[in-house]
């Protein structure tokens, strides 16, 4: 059976979900300002697009049961990390690093935590980098400081991670090994076509350069 909040503790947790809402949008805003600088005043954009989300109050009420933990606001708000995510879609993999180096030198944001699942894969072949920032936000009589999860991937990354995501969900975590080989080797391939075309890219600048 699906677990809930209660009604009183539903009521405090809408109003801690505003203040994540305002840390995604805030960081949604940082995102945007490095996009408009790289395309109008840079001559490479490494960003292709940038996705946000907010986690539903019944995934959060899952995730702390799962967790074991009270489905309380409280609970909420101090042992997750992940109610407000930002997703940035990279065209390179060498594009990823630069983008969380310029986001991470950001001198109001703290990491809390950062996790390079491209320098080592998950076990599932997941790969993505992953970063735990605190976005300030600045309310009338006080600064809240507010956890929000970057997850900065390729194209190719993604794809294989959404499409992972759907088998997952319907085996409810409980994959067949087959299966789960399988999408390990296509995450493998998808790999080395990240690295050819970052090579076919190469390949085009110099080529340009020449001419
Ligand atoms: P969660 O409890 O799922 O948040 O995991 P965590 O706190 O250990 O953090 P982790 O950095 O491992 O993963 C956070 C998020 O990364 C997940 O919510 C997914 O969005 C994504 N993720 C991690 N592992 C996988 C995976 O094997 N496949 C896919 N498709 N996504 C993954
Ligand atoms: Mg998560």
């Amino acid at each position: 059976m699906a677990v809930l909040f209660s009604p009183e503790e539903f009521t405090k947790l809408k109003k801690e979900l505003v203040l994540f809402s305002c840390a995604l949008k805030n960081m949604e805003m940082r995102v945007w300002t490095l996009l408009e600088e790289f395309q109008n005043l840079q001559t490479y954009n490494p960003i292709e697009h940038v996705k946000t989300r907010m986690k539903s109050p019944e995934s959060i009420a899952d995730k702390l049961n799962r967790r074991g933990l009270e489905i309380t606001a409280e609970n909420a708000r101090t042992q997750l990390t992940d109610i407000a995510g930002i997703r940035c879609i990279c065209s390179y993999a060498r594009d990823i690093i630069t983008l969380a180096d310029i986001i991470k030198r950001q001198p109001d944001i703290k990491i809390l935590r950062q996790r390079d699942y491209i320098e080592s894969p998950k076990p599932s072949g997941y790969r993505s980098y992953h970063l735990i920032i605190e976005v300030p936000i600045y309310l009338t009589e006080q600064t809240e400081r507010i956890p929000v999860e970057v997850q900065i991937r390729t194209q190719a990354m993604d794809f294989w991670a959404a499409l992972e995501h759907k088998v997952r969900y319907k085996f409810n975590d409980d994959m067949p090994e087959s299966i789960t080989k399988n999408l390990w080797e296509c995450a493998e391939q998808i790999s080395e076509l990240d690295k050819q075309m970052f090579e076919i890219q190469n390949m085009a600048n110099s080529t340009r350069e020449k001419k």
